[in-house]
C-alpha cells in the first residue's frame, strides 16, 4: 500500500552531539510532523498485531505516547501510560533503569493492567533497551502477558532488541541506524 512505501528513514532528522557529545540523536519530530510519515509509521507498527488480540497498548513517556496512542486506537484497545517518576496521580509501582545518556525511574499505575491481559509495548526508539526492559518488568510485575514490543527506530549496535529477546520479549522495528 502507499503508506508502506513512505521512506521513513529519510524523515528522521539526525542531530550530532545532542544531548551530549558523541550521541547521534535520531529526532522523530520531522517524521511525526509529516502526515504520510505519521500514518505510515503507525500502520507499520500495527501490522504484525492486527490479529494478535491485543487488549492494551502501553506507551513510554514521552515519545512513546504519541505513537502508542495512535496504535491503541487502530487496534481498538485502551492506552496505558508508563511515565517518568512522580507524574502518575494514583498509586504506582516503579522500576529504575539506565539509558544511553543517564539514569531514571519509570512508573505504571498498580491497577493499569488486569492479570493475563495481552499487552503491546510501544516506543519511538530502542537503543540499549534499558527503558524497554524496565517497562517490560513493570508490565510483568502486574502479571501482564507481554505479546511484543514495537519501535519505529532500532539502534542495533546498542543491542536493545537482543536484550529484550533474552527476556523473552519479541521485538518489531521499522528502521535501523548504525
Ligand atoms: C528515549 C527513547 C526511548 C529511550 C531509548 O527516551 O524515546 O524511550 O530513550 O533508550 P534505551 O533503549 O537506551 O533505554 P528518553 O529517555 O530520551 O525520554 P523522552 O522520550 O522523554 O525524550
Ligand atoms: N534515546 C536513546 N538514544 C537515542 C538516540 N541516539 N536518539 C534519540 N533518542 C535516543
Amino acid at each position: 500500500a502507499a503508506d508502506v512505501d513512505v521512506d521513513l528513514k529519510s524523515l528522521v532528522r539526525t542531530i550530532p552531539d545532542y544531548p551530549k557529545p558523541g550521541i547521534m540523536f535520531r529526532d522523530i519530530t520531522t517524521l511525526i510532523g509529516d502526515a504520510a510519515g505519521l500514518r505510515s509509521a503507525v500502520e507499520r507498527l500495527v501490522e504484525p498485531y492486527r490479529d494478535a488480540n491485543i487488549q492494551a497498548v502501553a506507551g513510554i513517556e514521552a515519545r512513546g505516547f504519541i505513537l502508542g496512542g495512535a496504535v491503541a486506537e487502530k487496534l481498538n484497545c485502551g492506552f496505558i501510560p508508563i511515565r517518568k517518576k512522580g507524574k502518575l496521580p494514583y498509586t504506582a509501582i516503579g522500576q529504575d533503569y539506565e539509558l544511553e545518556y543517564g539514569i531514571d525511574v519509570i512508573e505504571i499505575h498498580q491497577d493499569a493492567i488486569a492479570a493475563g491481559e495481552r499487552v503491546l509495548l510501544i516506543d519511538d526508539l530502542i537503543a540499549t533497551g534499558g527503558t524497554a526492559e524496565a517497562a517490560a518488568k513493570l508490565l510483568r510485575k502486574l502479571d501482564a502477558n507481554l505479546v511484543g514490543a514495537a519501535f519505529v527506530i532500532d539502534l542495533p549496535d546498542l543491542g536493545g532488541c537482543a536484550r529484550l529477546a533474552s527476556l523473552g520479549v519479541k521485538c518489531h522495528t521499522l528502521i535501523g541506524f548504525e
